[in-house]
């Protein structure tokens, strides 16, 4: 399904896993790590909670940021990595900041036990706004 290479998914799956380790997530103790595949670039992140939680920052924002940060602003698959039992998929939220960079990429999720799903970001936020709405 994936128009990124097999071994760039891995390497994704592998720079959200070490993010994760990263996570700074003291209130909810769920880790979050993501990594957005950005041509040849990779750039991570991980969620960030604060004690007022409502700004608290999602791992898949934190890997956006990181990437903008590094002058790309465009990116081809993400992979999304926890502790959890099952695969756990991007919240609303960030399936929208996602869209914003790469209305086709692909979305990779990996559990705790390494158990993945793959989707189309299409998939699982159809029928998206974006820049095109906005003209861009
Ligand atoms: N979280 C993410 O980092 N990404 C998501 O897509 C879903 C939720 C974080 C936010 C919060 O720090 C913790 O997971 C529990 O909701």
């Amino acid at each position: 399904m994936s128009d990124v290479a097999p071994d760039r998914v891995d390497a994704a799956v592998g720079a959200a896993r070490d993010a994760m380790d990263r996570a700074y997530a003291p209130y909810s103790n769920f880790r979050v790590g993501a990594a957005v595949v950005s041509g040849d670039r990779i750039h991570q992140g991980q969620n960030i909670e604060i004690a007022s939680y409502p700004i608290s920052v999602c791992a898949e924002r934190n890997a956006i940021a990181a990437m903008v940060n590094a002058g790309d602003r465009r990116i081809d698959a993400v992979a999304v990595v926890t502790h959890a039992d099952e695969p756990t998929p991007p919240c609303g939220g960030c399936r929208q900041v996602l869209n914003e960079f790469g209305p086709d990429m692909t979305v990779t999720v990996e559990s705790g036990t390494g158990e993945r799903a793959v989707w189309r970001l299409t998939e699982i936020l159809p029928h998206a706004f974006g820049p095109s709405n906005l003209g861009k």
